[in-house]
């Protein structure tokens, strides 16, 4: 039920708005850590020149063959796990994560894998679900992190986005916190953020 209305949540228009918004900036050779089903393709911008995605489930990656199919991009798969991707340092001009750092068991480590591959200017574009700062919310989301991790892959609610970006030595150029539309008892599903970074410098 509840992968269901995730699932649901995240194919939702108001979602699809915020995925368009994360995705306008982007360019170049672009790295997209848990490509999923590729739900971002229809909205990466004419300055994008092609996508190397990371994503494990070989589901996800079938799931978005036709998708891949009508976009006028090339595609590769480069890798199965974000958190050891093998590619050349500094080998790509943007970045591109959407609900996935709930998910990777260690996000921070995929999170300095992708600083790494990123050329020097390069950004990483994140929209996420996380940790609410309304407290009552974040019991919840705490509350509800072992069965969420069980039925939904590995996906915790309370994970602080914006902690573990910095954490990988990025400077947050720009956030945003939203709340996706829902019921109230969805609400510890509901709190996201979008934004950009870039490599701190040393
Ligand atoms: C909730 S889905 C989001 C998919 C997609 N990014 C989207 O926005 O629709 C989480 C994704 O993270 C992927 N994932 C899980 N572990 C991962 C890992 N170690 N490295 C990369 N991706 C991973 C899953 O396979 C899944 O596609």
């Amino acid at each position: 039920m509840v992968p269901v209305m995730v699932e649901k949540m995240l194919s939702a228009g108001a979602v699809h708005k915020q995925r368009h918004a994360v995705c306008q900036d982007l360019s170049g050779k672009v790295l997209e850590v848990g490509f999923g089903s590729g739900l971002n393709i229809s909205h990466y911008p004419e300055a994008v020149t092609g996508i190397a995605a990371v994503e494990p489930s070989d589901r996800g990656w079938e799931m978005s063959r036709e998708r891949r199919s009508i976009s006028p991009l090339p595609y590769e798969r480069i890798g199965l796990d974000g958190q050891d991707i093998a590619a050349d340092d500094a080998s790509f001009d943007d970045a591109l994560i959407t609900f996935s750092l709930c998910t990777i068991p260690d996000p921070d480590r995929a999170l300095r894998e992708v600083r790494r591959l990123l050329r020097p200017g390069g950004r990483l574009f994140f929209l996420e679900h996380g940790l609410s700062p309304v407290e009552k919310v974040a019991t919840w989301q705490r509350r509800l992190d072992p069965m969420e991790r069980r039925l939904a892959g590995g996906c915790e609610l309370s994970r602080d986005i914006p902690a573990m970006v910095r954490r990988a030595g990025f400077e947050i150029d720009s956030i945003e916190e939203i709340d996706l539309p829902g019921p109230a008892v969805m609400r510890p599903w509901a709190h996201g953020f979008r934004g950009h970074a870039s490599v701190a410098p040393a």
